[in-house]
């Protein structure tokens, strides 16, 4: 059994524990609408089922829609399988693992660290930067010293057992080429919104394997990889960060659903845009997950092999996106 294959399989199994109606939906247009009841909660790749799993759970157990999300991508940020998500992800073309994330209330708060070393759980950093400082980002070396101030633990800089043997494969020919799908997965971004219509969104991940150091992807952009507004919608984004911070992606769809159009037209159109705005459109992915303030949904991708989770309080879904190409 694959990799890949084995962990999703163990996700399902994670998750079919709590949640018994849990299904694989092969193709997002067998499903005859997007649509289930609020709270839910979308989150991309198939590491999105375990992560919906614990948002879910934080729900259930009185948490705010933002402590779902938070807690949601810190099961992925600690999942040691996954090399493009928290200190066990990739590293730069130095060897140094440096971490990007964001989250976002529907009120317009919001927050991000970008080129973070040594912190376990940028997410939680991102919301402390959001509800303790003056500032939307902090980023390197300032990042590092808040989250010291703040008493999160600093970790050992050393790559995990996978990340080391990737990496070491890697300087063999050190050629820096993005690989689509990579493991099929990069990137966790997650939305939600509660019953009650308040919405919010969280981003994280290593960035793009073997960057050049101090690179900064979409994820802690907001607008880019992330974008929630309570009197429209939310969006989150997956794939190459440049391409998307290019065209505003998840500000992009959220706008996009303010003029009327429904949260998949939003991601159709803004990864037409992308792709217009890519010249190497072929050889790049990127992916978009998109939830309006009535809980309607959308996904869209440039490639086959973008796929994401659907979870409310009785199933955890996942789910294969069309695509552009
Ligand atoms: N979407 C993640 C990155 O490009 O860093």
């Amino acid at each position: 059994m694959s990799h890949r294959r084995k962990f999703l399989k163990q996700s399902l199994i994670g998750s079919a524990a709590l949640f018994p109606g849990v299904v694989q939906a092969d193709i997002l247009s067998e499903r005859k609408s997007l649509n289930a009841k609020k709270p839910l909660i979308l989150s991309t790749w198939n590491h999105g089922v375990p992560a919906n799993a614990t948002a879910i759970e934080t729900l259930s157990s009185g948490g705010s829609i933002v402590d779902a999300v938070e807690k949601g991508v810190m099961t992925t940020e600690l999942d040691l399988d996954n090399l493009s998500v928290g200190l066990q992800g990739l590293p730069d073309r130095e060897g140094i693992v440096t971490l990007d994330a964001s989250i976002m209330k529907g009120n317009g708060e919001c927050g991000s660290v970008a080129f973070l070393r040594q912190i376990k759980h940028p997410i939680s950093l991102a919301r402390k930067v959001m509800e303790d400082t003056p500032h939307v980002m902090l980023a390197g070396e300032g990042a590092r010293q808040f989250a010291i101030a703040q008493g999160f633990p600093l970790e050992k800089e050393e790559l995990s057992p996978k990340a080391k043997e990737a990496y070491e494969e890697w300087r063999k020919t050190s050629k820096y080429k993005p690989i689509i799908n990579i493991e099929n997965h990069d990137t966790i971004g997650m939305i939600g919104i509660d019953e009650n219509g308040k919405m919010a969104g969280s981003c994280t991940t290593s960035g793009l394997a073997y960057k050049m150091h101090g690179r900064v992807g979409d994820s802690p952009i907001i607008g880019a990889g992330l974008y929630v507004d309570d009197e429209v919608g939310a969006a989150t984004a997956t794939g190459l960060g440049e391409t998307i911070i290019r065209i505003c992606g998840s500000f992009l769809i959220v706008e996009l659903m303010r003029q009327g159009r429904s949260p998949q037209e939003a991601c159709e159109e803004t990864v037409r845009r992308l792709v217009a705005k890519s010249p190497n459109s072929k050889e790049i992915q990127a992916g978009f997950l998109a939830v309006n303030k009535d809980g309607e949904m959308g996904a869209f991708a440039v490639q086959p092999g973008f796929n994401f989770a659907l979870g409310d309080m009785s199933s955890n879904e996942l789910i294969d996106s069309k695509s552009y190409f």
